[in-house]
């Protein structure tokens, strides 16, 4: 008897699941068909071939105009974000989600940007517990229980603007909810680096110091980006240590939105070509912020106002 529960202790807490706490594993659904956008909102450059057509070689400093454009792009992704946030609730779908970014980006004027990107076929990306990113809507009922990054971009006035915010759904067991905590706070650290003269790759030590802190680990496949008239370019922004070249300059726009992981940090992509998951079923959380270098320091330009 005794010896039986070593065993038992030993495959259980060791070998499978260690301590992840109480959730399902996700498997992809049943995808709806593609939406259309009207023909008045303006549409950026790989909405018909799926191709960007852009190919910026450096980090672009931005002009004044071009940072008035990316204000308001960056927080017309957060208020969508944080609208999205207030509907979540179990029995929602994934693809309830996207319709409702959908919609919201064409009355606002905008173009979802994630559709047809390099294929994409919906609207907004959602990931859910062991989806690490860049998870397609589908016809999966949200579970109490669950967690769901919902990731937002959009085209407005030439620009793009990208946050993204993981959501409780329901009631969280406490292993889900340190992560999702501790998934923000590792954003505000990289976040607290940035000013003008600092290395892009300050951001990536910040982050994985505050994860290694936690007691979680960062999944380094997935990485920051430059972002304005193009969705993603130069500078590459990492969320572990690095050697990454390059000082931030004040007119620069990047993102910042580190995924960590209870479990380890391999991954996998699906058929779909898009949906990452974790190899071990561990859970992971996301945040991002699109951010401006200012001439004494940062601004988030996705907050909702
Ligand atoms: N929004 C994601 C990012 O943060 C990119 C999604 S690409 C898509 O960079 F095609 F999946 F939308
Ligand atoms: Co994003
Ligand atoms: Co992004």
């Amino acid at each position: 008897m005794k010896f039986n529960q070593i065993i038992r202790h030993f495959f259980f807490s060791k070998k499978s699941k260690p301590n992840f706490g109480k959730y399902s594993i996700v498997h992809p659904g049943k995808v709806s068909p593609k939406k259309q956008v009207p023909d008045n909102i303006p549409k950026p450059s790989y909405f018909r071939t799926g191709e960007p057509s852009e190919n910026v070689m450096v980090s672009e400093i931005k002009q004044s105009g071009q940072i008035q454009s990316m204000r308001d792009s960056c927080r017309l992704a957060a208020n969508i974000l944080e609208t999205v946030g207030h509907s979540i609730k179990v029995g929602q779908t994934t693809d309830d989600i996207d319709t409702l970014v959908h919609k919201l980006c064409i009355q606002y004027g905008a173009y979802p940007s994630p559709l047809n990107y390099k294929n994409f076929p919906k609207s907004v990306c959602t990931s859910v517990n062991n989806v690490t990113c860049h998870g397609i809507p589908d016809d999966r009922p949200l579970e109490d229980g669950d967690i769901v990054n919902v990731d937002i971009t959009v085209f407005y006035k030439g620009y793009h603007g990208d946050c993204s915010k993981t959501f409780l759904v329901g009631n969280v067991d406490e292993e889900g909810k340190w992560l999702v905590e501790a998934t923000e706070v590792c954003l505000e650290e990289g976040i607290n680096v940035c000013r003008p003269g600092a290395y892009f790759r300050d951001i990536g030590y910040a982050i994985e110091q505050k994860a290694s802190e936690l007691s979680y680990t960062v999944v380094p496949a997935f990485l920051g980006h430059g972002i304005g008239s193009y969705f993603h370019g130069p500078p590459e922004i990492y969320h572990i240590r690095n050697v990454y070249p390059g000082k931030m300059l004040p007119g620069m726009t990047f993102t910042i939105e580190p995924i960590l992981t209870q479990g380890k940090e391999e991954i996998e992509i699906l058929e779909d070509n898009w949906t990452a998951v974790t190899v071990d079923g561990a859970r992971t959380a996301q945040f991002e912020h699109t951010v401006l270098i200012t001439n004494d320091g940062v601004e988030i330009l996705t907050l909702p106002h």
